[in-house]
Parts: C-alpha cells; structure tokens; sequence
C-alpha cells in the first residue's frame, strides 16, 4: 500500500513538473533585448515584469531576441495610467529594410478618464496605409490585459483578451502582397507624439506627470512550424483558417460599437477607390 501511494505520488510529481515546463514561458531576460532609453526600460520580477518609460529627454523600447515567421504571440499590457495625452505605446511585430512587413498596434493616450485608442496597421512589402482604429471596452490602465497577433500563411488577426478585433486575409490571388516570407521580430516603444496622437495633436503631453510608464508580462509565442502549414495534418489547430461562429460574432461586435476608423470607409482619402482588399 505505502510503496503503491508513493508511486501515485511521483506520477503526480512528474505530471506536475512537465506542465510548469510547458507553461512557463521564459523570462523577459531570456527572451528580449532592451533596445534604448537606458534605464527607463526594466525588467524585474525576476524576468516576470518589465516596464518602458518616457520622460521629457527620451523614451525607451525592447525587442526579441528571436524572430518569428507565422505564430501566435501573446502579451499582456498595462498602459500608461492617469493623464497619458500625448503618449504613444507601440507594440507590433516587424521585419526590416525597405520592403519590411509589419503587423501594429499603437495605444493612444489621452487625458484623464478620456478614452485610449487603439491603432492597428499592417504593412506589407514596405507599404502600409491600412489603419484601422477601436476604442476598448475596458480601461487599459487599470489592468493587464492581453494582446495577441495570430500570423498564418492565410491570414492576420488581432484579437484583444482573445476577442478578434481585426482579420487581415492573404488576397495574394488579387495581388495583394501579403507577409510570408520574411521573419519578423516583436518591437515595443513607449515614445512622446504630441504632436499627431490625442484628438489628432490638439492635447500635449503634460510633462509635470512623466514618468510615463507602461508594463508587460505573461509573454507567450507559439510557432507555427512551416510544416504544419504544408501537410495534410487536419486536425491541426493551425490548419484552421477561419473564425468559428463565436469569433466572427464578437469581430461583428468590435466593429460595430468599437470602431472608430477603417481606412476601408475612408472614400475622402482614397477618392478613386479603396484598395482592393476592402473589398474581400
Ligand atoms: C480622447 O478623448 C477624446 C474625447 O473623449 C476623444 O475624442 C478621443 O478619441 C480620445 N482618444 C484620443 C487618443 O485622442
């Protein structure tokens, strides 16, 4: 009986530790770079936590160590609380040189008890040109919440705590280019841009209230192995290229009483016609 209870108690044991392997996800020590703005930018906690922050003589940012071609990447974010007008987080994925692919989010701050917005976009060989902005239905500044960029050979989304904001297609097929060829690392900033952000540059940063800072944790990338994509492998989650019901739902949802831009609806902008994939 005691040696039987034993064993049940190393199986327990073992399933225990196999399952913090797989769900620790590193640390930030591990996985990023401080990148500027000396030591407004910390990691702490043990590698658990780190925070950007922005004062009157500069900002700061990170970058990963790896680069990622296809994933899933997850991050929490806190956004800078209190009077952040002025203040933009960037957080986005992005490949270099001139015909670079880049896949963003940007937090607008604003004053006090104002709204944040949040800004996407998505350039494709060097070309961007496809904002599209949300107001959120949380206050971002109070606590994490998670921000996650999903990037298939099919298609981009961007889902805020796992509700899909936004859905980017491959609509190669019409010659739209689309990233899949070059890999991209992850990039955050937290940087002063007064001069455009909030109520389009009308509200300055207050700079009686820097440090500004923001904070990141829980970090968590996936890679999609290119194999994955190639195989017959159905019943693999990455195989899955739409949205279930529920997802196209809560999108529907985000767009109807979330949305505040779409370059897609922007006819003054583009008067001969809105670019090709708005239509698709
Ligand atoms: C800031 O608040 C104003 C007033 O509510 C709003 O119009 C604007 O969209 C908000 N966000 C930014 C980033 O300007």
């Amino acid at each position: 009986m005691a040696s039987n209870s034993s064993t049940h108690m190393f199986v327990l044991i073992g399933i225990m530790v196999t399952f913090m392997v797989t769900t620790c996800n590193g640390s930030f020590f591990q996985d990023f770079d401080l990148t500027w703005g000396d030591n407004r930018a910390k990691i702490f906690n043990g590698g658990q936590l780190l925070s950007l922050s922005l004062d009157k003589v500069s900002g700061s940012g990170f970058k990963s160590k790896n680069e990622y071609l296809f994933g899933r990447i997850d991050m929490q974010l806190k956004l800078v609380a209190g009077n952040s007008a002025g203040t933009v987080t960037a957080y986005y994925l992005s490949s270099q040189g001139p015909t670079h692919d880049e896949i963003d989010f940007e937090f607008l701050g604003n004053t006090t008890g104002d709204p944040y917005i949040l800004h996407t976009n998505i350039f494709t060989q060097g070309k961007g040109n496809r904002e599209q902005q949300f107001y959120l239905w949380f206050d971002p500044t109070k606590n994490f919440h998670t921000y996650s960029i999903i990037w298939k050979p099919q298609h981009i989304i961007f889902l805020v705590d796992n509700t899909p904001i936004r859905v980017f297609k491959n609509v190669e097929s019409i010659g739209v280019p689309f990233p899949k060829n070059q890999p991209m690392r992850i990039y955050s900033s937290l940087w002063n841009a007064d001069d455009w952000a909030t109520r389009g540059g009308l509200v300055k940063t207050d700079w009686s209230k820097a440090p500004f800072t923001a904070y990141y944790r829980n970090f968590k990338a996936t890679q999609f192995s290119s194999k994955s994509f190639s195989t017959s492998n159905s019943d693999s989650e990455w195989q899955i290229n739409e949205l279930d019901a529920y997802g196209r739902r809560r999108l529907r949802w985000v767009q109807k009483y979330f949305m505040i831009y779409n370059y897609c609806n922007d006819l003054k902008r583009f008067p001969q016609g809105v670019p090709v994939e708005c239509n698709h």
